[in-house]
C-alpha cells in the first residue's frame, strides 16, 4: 500500500453516469463525420457514432472494417439477445462504449469475435455480478480498460476476479455504484492493475498488497480512516 497515491480531488459531487468522450492521440475530435446509417451512425475512417438514438436503432448497422471506435451509448437496447449481435463490426474493433443501455443481459460469447478490444466501457447499466459479460471478456484477453461505474453493482465478490483473469487489465472503473464495503483482495488476480476508480459509498475497506497499484481513487468515500498497513 505504500505505493498507492490517494487522488483528493475537488470536483462538485455531480454524479459523472455518462462515458467520458475518449481522448486519444489518434482519434482526433475534429475529424469529418459522414451520417453512415440513415441519421442514426455517424462515421469517420476509424470511428462509428451509433448512439443515443433513444430506442429507435436495436442492431448494429454494417460498418466498414476500418472502424475500430464504436460507440453504441444510450440506445436503450435492454438485452443483447444473440452472439452475431457484433457481426456488422470488425473483429478488430479497439473501443467499445455500451453506457447507458438499461441493460440487464448480454448473450455469453457476445465479445468472443473481438481480437483487439482493449477497452470496454459497459457503466450505467443494469447488469449484476452474474450477468456481466467477464466471463466473455476473458476471451478477449486483451481487454486494458474496463468501465462499470454507475451500474448499481454491490460489494465484489471474493471469487469475482479469479473466475474472469485479465491479465492485461490496468484500469479499472467501479465508482458510482453500491459498494459499501471492499476486500482488496478481490483484486489480486489483476496483475497488471494500475488504477483503480472507487468514488462510491465505501465505509470498509480491507487492504491489500497490489503490487502494480500507483493510483486509487477514493473520492466521496465514508471512509473514516485510512487503513495502514
Ligand atoms: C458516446 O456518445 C455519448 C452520447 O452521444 C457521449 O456522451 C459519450 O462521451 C461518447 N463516448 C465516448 C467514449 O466518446
Ligand atoms: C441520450 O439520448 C437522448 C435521446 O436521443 C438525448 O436526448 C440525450 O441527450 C442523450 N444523452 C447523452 C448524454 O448524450
Ligand atoms: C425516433 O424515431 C421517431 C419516429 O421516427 C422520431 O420521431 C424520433 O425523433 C427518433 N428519436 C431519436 C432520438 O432519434
Ligand atoms: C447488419 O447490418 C444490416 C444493415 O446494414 C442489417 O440489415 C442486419 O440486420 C445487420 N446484422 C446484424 C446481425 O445486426
Ligand atoms: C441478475 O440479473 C438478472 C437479470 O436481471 C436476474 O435474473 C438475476 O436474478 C440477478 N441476479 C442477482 C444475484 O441479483
Amino acid at each position: 500500500m505504500s505505493m498507492f497515491v490517494l487522488l483528493v480531488s475537488l470536483t462538485s459531487s455531480t454524479q459523472l453516469c455518462w462515458s467520458q468522450p475518449l481522448r486519444t492521440c489518434w482519434l482526433d475530435p475534429h475529424t469529418v463525420r459522414r451520417p453512415c446509417f440513415k441519421n442514426k451512425c455517424y462515421c469517420s475512417k476509424l470511428t462509428a457514432d451509433c448512439s443515443s438514438n433513444a430506442g429507435n436503432l436495436s442492431f448494429i448497422p454494417k460498418l466498414t472494417d476500418s472502424v475500430i471506435f464504436l460507440n453504441f451509448s444510450n440506445n436503450s437496447l435492454a438485452k443483447i439477445d444473440g452472439v452475431d449481435f457484433f457481426a456488422n463490426v470488425s473483429t478488430r474493433l479497439h473501443f467499445l462504449d455500451l453506457y447507458n443501455n438499461g441493460l440487464t443481459y448480454i448473450a455469453p460469447g457476445s465479445f468472443r469475435r473481438f481480437t483487439k478490444l482493449t477497452k470496454l466501457l459497459i457503466g450505467g447499466n443494469k447488469l449484476n455480478y452474474s450477468t456481466l459479460p467477464l466471463g466473455a471478456v476473458v476471451n478477449v484477453p486483451t481487454l486494458e480498460a474496463l468501465d462499470i461505474a454507475c451500474g448499481g453493482l454491490g460489494p465484489v465478490p471474493s471469487v469475482f476476479f479469479y473466475q474472469h483473469a485479465m491479465p492485461l487489465l490496468a484500469r479499472l472503473e467501479l465508482s458510482y455504484n453500491d459498494i459499501r464495503h471492499l476486500d482488496m483482495n478481490v483484486f489480486q488476480p489483476l496483475q497488471s492493475l494500475h488504477g483503480l476508480l472507487l468514488w462510491n459509498k465505501l465505509g470498509e475497506l480491507t487492504p491489500s498488497y497490489l503490487p502494480s497499484l500507483s493510483h486509487l481513487g477514493l473520492h466521496e468515500n465514508a471512509l473514516v480512516d485510512f487503513p495502514d498497513t
